[in-house]
């Protein structure tokens, strides 16, 4: 074995380094060890079970490091998925402990440490990681601890609690949490976008028409601001000032598959209504036009120039997860979707041979080779169209009628803080900013964007 390693550099010197093999993912087995790679790469960027390190986040939020906090809630959505996709156990404990222990003292999502950027976007990822929990069966915390479903439901009591819906702009949430946030005068997609996710997905797995209720309120408000056009195109924010008129029309491929996947469990609660069938058709067919160029994962905003932020670059894998898991609560979506995430995930793991160890995978996909750019988002982009091509091998996202073991609490974060007498630190509320300013500057730079709010 020794002597087949000089062997390999020298042939992949010969052939100027593309010779060297991507990931196979032509069988399932292939799939399940490449999944199971690129997961294991991916975990090397969390650092939070090592001794000094915050349990449940990537290195940040910035300055300390790259990452904000909702993204380190994200990639256990994409663990949970991983571990439920492939059957592999390894990241359960891990998982579990980093759920647990951002929960914050109202178990809510809502840590007192991350107040100073706390969007509902923010909880929002959270709370659709808990969620997935439930959904998947994820093993049940010890009773003694928060459950799942409890918590999904908590994040969504919060923020469809009187004081996080004002008349401005007709309804909505806003983006920040905090009155004295930066970017709390922004209504956007995302953080209306989670708050429809969950409501449809709470609806379906508890069978309670109030969730219903509130996301049919959501769409409709989405809808009537045009923050979704006629067309299914998703717009990214506009201002209470402006009455939301003052349309901010950057497109980002999460609030397509945020808003597609609520669509999906929709239709899904409501028994395959034609309302619902009608608006989730015209979602899968836009969101595959404008994102999946020659059926390849693209973030339109940002990609061309490589201006996306670090946010940005987690995106494709959220969007694969949530599109696949839509063609299983609306099958009739499959024929369109699969095919798509196919091709794209043969275009993702042909990136896959970057860096030092030659696996690393980049960012920009429809290229099919490594682009030189690397991290936790692109790594979990991977993974998360990897190993969703093993959906249809596994279970439908349960219901409490259909197998589902969380127990919930239909009160959940009714104690909840509401910040009336939060004012966030002056050098907080700064480090808070700096993503986005960092992004105003790039984005003047290759001149693609006007002023954007889209950190989330
Ligand atoms: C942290 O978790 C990862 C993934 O499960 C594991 O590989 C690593 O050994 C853990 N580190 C510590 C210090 O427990
Ligand atoms: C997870 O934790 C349980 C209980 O503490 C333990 O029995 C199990 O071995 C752990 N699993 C892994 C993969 O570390
Ligand atoms: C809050 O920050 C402190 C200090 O960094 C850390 O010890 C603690 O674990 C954090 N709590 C949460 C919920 O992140
Ligand atoms: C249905 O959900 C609403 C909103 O959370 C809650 O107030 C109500 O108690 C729930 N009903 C049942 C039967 O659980
Ligand atoms: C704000 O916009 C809504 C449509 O989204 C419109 O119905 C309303 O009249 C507008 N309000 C003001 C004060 O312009
Ligand atoms: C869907 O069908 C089931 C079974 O017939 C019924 O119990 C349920 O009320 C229906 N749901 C809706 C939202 O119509
Ligand atoms: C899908 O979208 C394209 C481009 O917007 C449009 O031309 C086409 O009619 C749509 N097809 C369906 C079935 O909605
Ligand atoms: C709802 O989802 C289940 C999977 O849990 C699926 O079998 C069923 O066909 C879906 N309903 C509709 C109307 O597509
Ligand atoms: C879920 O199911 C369990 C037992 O099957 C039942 O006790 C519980 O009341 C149900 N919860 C809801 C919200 O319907």
């Amino acid at each position: 074995m020794l002597f087949s390693i000089p062997r390999l550099t020298i042939a992949a010197l010969v052939s100027g380094g593309a010779a060297n093999a991507a990931y196979s993912i032509a069988s399932d087995d292939d799939i399940k060890s490449t999944a199971a790679q690129v997961a294991w790469d991916l975990m090397q960027y969390y650092k939070g079970n090592e001794s000094g390190q915050t349990p449940g986040i990537l290195p940040g939020p910035p300055p300390d490091g790259d990452y904000y906090w909702w993204e380190g809630g994200a990639m256990w959505g994409a663990m949970i998925d991983y571990w439920h996709l492939t059957g592999d156990d390894s990241y359960v404990n891990v998982t579990t402990d980093a759920l647990l222990w951002q929960v914050g003292p109202n178990k809510d999502y809502m840590p007192p440490n991350v107040t100073a950027s706390l969007g509902n976007d923010d909880q929002g990822f959270w709370g659709m990681s808990a969620m997935l929990a439930a959904e998947n069966n994820f093993p049940n915390p010890p009773a003694d601890q928060p459950q799942w479903l409890a918590l999904a439901q908590a994040v969504f009591n919060t923020q469809a609690a009187p004081d996080r819906h004002d008349d401005t702009c007709n309804g909505g949430l806003r983006w920040q949490i905090p009155l004295s946030n930066n970017g709390y005068n922004y209504k956007n997609s995302i953080a209306n976008g989670c708050f429809f996710n969950l409501g449809a997905r709470l609806a379906r797995y508890t069978n309670n028409q109030s969730y219903a209720d509130w996301a049919e309120k959501t769409w409709d408000w989405m809808r009537s601001v045009q923050l979704m056009d006629d067309n299914y195109n998703i717009y990214d924010g506009g201002h209470v000032e402006h009455n939301c008129t003052d349309i901010n029309k950057a497109q980002f491929s999460y609030n397509n598959g945020v808003f597609l996947l609520g669509a999906a469990y929709m239709y899904n609660y409501t028994n395959g209504s034609d309302i619902w069938h009608d608006r989730l058709n015209s979602l899968v067919n836009a969101t595959i036009s404008t994102f999946f160029p020659e059926s390849i994962a693209y973030e339109i905003a940002c990609e061309e120039h490589m201006s996306c932020t670090t946010d940005m670059l987690s995106f494709k894998g959220y969007v694969h997860r949530w599109m696949a898991t839509t063609t299983v609560i609306a099958p009739f979506t499959a024929p369109i979707i699969l095919p798509v995430l196919q091709t794209s995930a043969e275009a993702a793991v042909a990136t896959c041979t970057g860096e030092d160890n030659q696996r690393t995978c980049g960012f920009s996909w429809k290229t099919k080779v490594y682009d030189g750019s690397h991290g936790a988002g692109q790594q979990m982009n991977v993974l998360g169209a990897v190993s969703s091509l093993l959906i249809h091998e596994t279970k439908a996202p349960v219901t409490n009628s259909t197998g589902g073991t969380s127990v919930g609490d239909a009160n959940a974060g009714s104690r909840s803080d509401h910040f009336d007498n939060y004012h966030a630190p002056p050098t907080a509320g700064d480090k808070a900013g700096a993503g986005i300013l960092t992004f105003v500057v790039l984005a003047a730079a290759v001149g693609t964007f006007g002023w954007m709010s889209t950190g989330i």
